[in-house]
């Protein structure tokens, strides 16, 4: 990865900020972006390399396209764009709000949307990309209590494929991501009662995401699918 640009959208996430410290330390040119700057400061501090750190609010079409030009001013191109900045909100369906549906919207499907549209033109211009998705087993199993963000995750799946079949001409790859339940921050808001010891680390989500944009230029490694033994959909 030495000198790639890599953009982790979600970069003080869980599963972002375990992908930061593994890529940081391989030389690649990182572009951290999250909407807490206090947290992004504190990541960039404790990496071994300097980064640039961008404060982004990605359900904002206008400051996803500032994200891409500041990307683009300091290192001039775009590698790779992994998408791990998501939510959720796991409620009964006849419990959703119609905030509640906006949200997840918004966040999962439109704000992850703007963020591929955009490095997409930096990739097409280049001729050469690869966009990572963090999607989530959610994006192709349904599960009870999970209305809003299934929609909103097998919507990502669905632009995302076809980004993938229009863009395929340009050089530019698409992998998504279908892991089960991760260890991270993201559940500390959910109401479910879920068992976060059973769940995957964020160690080995980061680790696949790493093994995808490693392999030989030549391969797509368009899906990967990673659950815990305790919650396997089939
Ligand atoms: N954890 C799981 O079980 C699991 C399983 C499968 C898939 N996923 C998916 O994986 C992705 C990452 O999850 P995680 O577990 O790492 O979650 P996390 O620890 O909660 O991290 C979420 C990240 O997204 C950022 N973010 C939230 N809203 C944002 C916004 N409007 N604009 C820009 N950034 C925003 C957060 O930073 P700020 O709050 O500072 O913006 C944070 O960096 C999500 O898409 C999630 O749906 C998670």
């Amino acid at each position: 990865m030495q000198g790639k640009v890599v953009v982790i959208v979600g970069a003080t996430g869980g599963i972002g900020s375990v992908l930061a410290r593994k890529l940081a330390s391989t030389g690649a040119n990182l572009v951290l972006t999250a909407r807490d700057s206090s947290r992004l400061a504190a990541l960039a501090t404790d990496l071994p390399r300097e980064v640039l750190t961008v404060e982004c609010d990605i359900t904002d079409q206008l400051q996803v396209k500032t994200l891409i030009e500041k990307t683009v001013a300091q290192f001039g191109r775009i590698d790779v764009l992994v998408n791990a900045a998501g939510a959720g909100i796991l409620k009964q369906y006849n419990k959703l709000e119609p905030a509640d549906l906006d949200a997840m919207l918004d966040l999962n499907l439109k704000g992850s949307f703007y963020t591929c549209q955009a490095a997409a033109e930096v990739m097409v211009s280049q001729k050469s990309g690869h966009i990572c998705n963090v999607v989530g087993i959610l994006g192709k199993h349904s599960m009870a209590m999970a209305t809003a963000y299934c929609a909103s995750k097998f919507g990502m799946v669905g632009f995302s494929k076809c980004m993938a079949e229009e863009l395929k001409r340009f050089g530019i790859k698409f992998t998504l991501f279908y892991f089960g339940g991760v260890d991270t921050s993201f559940w500390d808001n959910v109401s479910l009662k879920v068992d976060r010891k059973k769940m995957l680390s964020a160690e080995t989500a980061a680790n696949a995401i790493f093994f995808a944009m490693t392999t030989e230029p030549q391969a797509v490694p368009m899906e990967i699918n990673i659950q815990p033994d305790s919650h396997l959909f089939f």
